[in-house]
């Protein structure tokens, strides 16, 4: 008889919370799921899914029978030893990550011999190590997640790796924590806790920073007449530089790339280190957004009274998560040009309106361009590839489209008459 697959605990039923859930309820694994608001736990328990994320809604209701969503602690503790830590760390004023919802659940755990965490949630450096030494009892292990939104199942599924860092008197923890993803078939690393917490830090920096410098390269590009989708490409075939996170854009966005990035800058400057090139992959991030503006003024002059038109508000395809993304900033910048900004998204706008104060948030594409001055292409939804660009030339007032993904097939937008401006495109 094959043996008896370990129970796990999963304490923050968020968006890595749930994947994490349903991936291993998928693996075989008993689940209790513990959040503490009751509506979210209430619905879960139907088979509701609160999120956009391709495939989760599907993996939840095939396991259902496996998971229990409760709002008890006690429950969790009771019928699992592993229990994986997947509440947030959101930044705090200065940029620090907040680890209190963090302290609370150790705290829930109190002194118990028996039960160990394995954080996923992202936490400064250092953390594990604290809370190693205050309570010596738990046995403890950083398991930092690197899924993506859009594609979160498929990534637990297939990992290119999976990070577990403990220090030795946790190593039969780890060893167990590493039992759970052996029929996953990724390469396991073992660390020192510190060293996993940085992977996962300076993983989603070095991913930043690819983004930073080829929008930089783009800018370049404009300025002397070379197209950065040509350059990206012959770049990205150096398998020491690879092909992805090379492309251009109107900056990165989202719940963790913006978060970790300042959470690292401020751990180094806290430990006394200035990380001069990461403040450096920030600011040309938050200046990046700001050229889109600029673009718009080119063609347009003054903004004042003009009618813009952003197509997309999620940070990105596949996802309705609108955190830090680029849409916020520039409708905001946008309004304080005197412009009226409309936005339309495929999966976001039902949740965008609060978040966009003073934009007006229509219900399909064509909605939004019509009677508009120019239209951004602020988030890469493949329907607006294949939206009727002489249909949407028609609606215009002006025909300008300034496509912030370098997205649409610029040869056909330009045959329907419309005014293409790219991102770093000659
Ligand atoms: C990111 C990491 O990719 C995951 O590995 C990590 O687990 C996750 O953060 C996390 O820390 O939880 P995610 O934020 O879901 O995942 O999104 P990405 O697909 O990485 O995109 C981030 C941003 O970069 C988006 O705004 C996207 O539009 C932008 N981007 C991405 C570019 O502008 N150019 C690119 O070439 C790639």
């Amino acid at each position: 008889m094959p043996a008896e697959k370990e129970p796990v605990g999963v304490i923050g039923v968020g968006w890595v919370g749930l994947v994490t859930a349903a991936c291993f309820a998928e693996l075989g694994h008993e689940i209790v799921a513990r959040d503490i608001l009751p509506e979210k736990v209430e619905s879960l328990s139907r088979g509701e899914v609160p999120i956009y994320e391709p495939g989760l809604p599907e993996l939840v209701e095939k396991n259902r029978e496996r998971i229990t969503f409760t709002t008890d602690m006690a429950e969790v503790l009771d019928r699992t030893r592993l229990l994986f830590c997947c509440v947030d760390t959101p930044p705090t004023y200065s940029g620090d990550a907040d680890l209190s919802r963090v302290e609370t659940v150790v705290d829930e755990i109190g002194d118990s011999t028996e039960h160990a965490i394995v954080m996923k949630s992202t936490v400064p450096v250092g953390t594990g190590r604290s809370i190693n030494r205050r309570r010596p009892g738990i046995g403890y292990a950083s398991n930092p997640e690197f899924l993506k939104e859009g594609s979160a199942v498929a990534d637990f599924m297939k990992p290119d790796r999976v990070v577990i860092g403990a220090e030795q008197s946790s190593a039969a923890f780890a060893e167990r924590v590493a039992a759970l993803y052996e029929p996953l078939d990724g390469p396991i690393v073992h660390t020192d806790v510190a060293s996993a917490e940085m992977v996962k830090l300076a993983s989603n920096a070095f991913l930043a920073t690819k983004i930073s410098f080829i929008n930089e390269i783009a800018n370049v590009c404009e300025q002397v007449g070379a197209d950065v989708t040509e350059v990206a490409r012959g770049m990205g075939l150096d398998e020491r530089i690879g092909p992805q996170f090379l492309r251009a854009g109107i900056g990165w966005g989202g719940s963790c790339f913006p978060k970790d990035t300042l959470a690292l800058k401020q751990l180094a400057g806290n430990s006394g280190y200035h990380f001069q090139l990461l403040s450096a992959v920030i600011e040309v991030n938050e200046l990046q957004k700001r050229r889109v503006v600029s673009k718009l003024q080119k063609h347009l002059g003054s903004l004042v009274g003009k009618e813009i038109a952003l197509l997309g508000i999620a940070f990105k395809p596949n996802t309705d998560d609108i955190r830090e993304a680029t849409s916020l900033v520039l409708a905001a910048r946008l309004h304080g040009e005197g412009a009226n900004v409309r936005a339309y998204d495929p999966v976001a706008s039902a949740h965008a309106a609060e978040h966009l104060p003073g934009t007006t948030i229509c219900d399909s594409a064509m909605e939004a361009v019509a009677g508009a001055d120019g239209v951004v292409i602020v988030t890469e939804w493949p329907e607006f590839r294949e939206l009727d660009w002489s249909a949407v030339k028609d609606s215009l007032s002006t025909p300008l489209v300034v496509d912030g993904r370098n997205f649409l097939d610029r040869d056909a937008v330009a045959a329907a008459g419309l005014t293409y401006e790219g991102v770093g495109r000659s």
